[in-house]
């Protein structure tokens, strides 16, 4: 079938494509881009500028990664609102590209992020709990509810709840490797806030999963079922590399530095896959440890 892919040329998005065309799918990729894009996907794609290019095409499902990176920079009132802008618009021209088909896709697969649920504690977190207000919740609200505006036109919609994606070539991983591997990796603040996390082929099967199971619909979290805190997760990448990560980055510091944006990194949600686990989904890495191995090794 013909899946368009919106953010196809990114992390997820790239290896998205190549499943998609390993399964004998074709992918219609909408990049900013095209000539750039191209360079990064299988020959089998097809990209073109917009949303609306594709309406030749009749895409029978559609996937929606596209947006501005939320982890680069602080948080200014011009970048929350390029953050928003670019999540709004194009999914407003995937549920637009819905309504104008003939035959509409039978199914929307759209991107959201752990964000949503803003900063939880420690409590375990599923598709029922009530999020925090701030900004990443605001964010991650307004995309979702622009997504299932497809479902006026007959469309499945099912909601990915992203947690940290890990990889090699990109993610959070290709930010703090680096860091690590000199030597300089630590904690962020006290360490005991919860990182969500999810291995990239995982995270690839999921949408997979959603593609193909007519019965599912609505928000998914989608992340490992065992996530871990900050501290752990620092632990788990100084084993990784053969590196201490003894050198904690202070919470006033990291304020300092990011203002706003550093809830992202002292902040966060324990949250599990509560309906992934009910439907059945497989998860290829389920522990950390196994999860950086596996990239580690490759
Ligand atoms: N990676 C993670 O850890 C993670 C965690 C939670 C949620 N997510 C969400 O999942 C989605 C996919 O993640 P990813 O890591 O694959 O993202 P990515 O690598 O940053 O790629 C996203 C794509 O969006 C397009 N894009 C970037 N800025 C844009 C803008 N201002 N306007 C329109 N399009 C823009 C780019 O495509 P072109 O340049 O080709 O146009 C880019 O390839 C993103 O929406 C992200 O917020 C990711």
């Amino acid at each position: 079938m013909k899946v368009l892919v919106t953010g196809g040329s990114g992390f997820v998005g790239q290896r998205l494509c190549q499943a998609l065309v390993e399964a004998d799918h074709i992918p219609l990729v909408v990049s900013r881009a095209p000539d750039k894009a191209r360079s990064r996907l299988p020959e089998q794609a097809l990209v073109r500028q917009s949303v609306a290019d594709f309406a030749d095409q009749s895409p029978s499902a559609i996937v929606n990664l596209a947006g501005e990176p939320i982890a680069e920079g602080r948080w200014t009132e011009k970048k929350k609102k390029e953050l928003l802008q670019s999540r709004i618009e194009i999914t407003r021209d995937v549920v637009k590209l819905c309504e104008q088909l003939e035959t509409p896709p039978a199914v929307l697969v759209s991107a959201s992020a752990v964000g949503y649920y803003g900063d939880q504690g420690s409590r375990d977190v599923t598709e029922q709990t009530t999020p925090h207000d701030e900004f990443g919740h605001r964010l991650c609200r307004a995309w979702e509810a622009e997504a299932v505006k497809a479902e006026s036109f007959g469309v499945r919609v099912a909601i990915l709840r992203i947690g940290l994606v890990l990889d090699a070539g990109g993610g959070m991983l290709a930010k703090t490797t680096p860091v690590f591997k000199l030597g300089l990796g630590g904690k962020l603040g006290d360490g005991k806030q919860y990182m969500p996390w999810v291995h990239r082929e995982d995270i690839v099967g999921m949408i997979m999963f959603l593609l193909e199971r007519e019965d599912l619909s609505g928000p998914f979290n989608a992340s490992a079922p065992n996530p871990v805190t900050n501290a752990e997760f620092t632990r788990a990448l100084g084993r990784a590399l053969n590196r201490p990560a003894i050198l904690p980055a202070p919470a006033p510091a990291l304020k300092l530095a990011f203002g706003e944006m550093s809830r992202l990194l002292l902040t966060g949600a324990k949250m599990l896959p509560r309906r992934f686990e009910e439907a059945g989904f497989r998860f290829r890495y389920e522990r950390l440890d196994e999860a950086l191995a596996a990239i580690f090794r490759s």
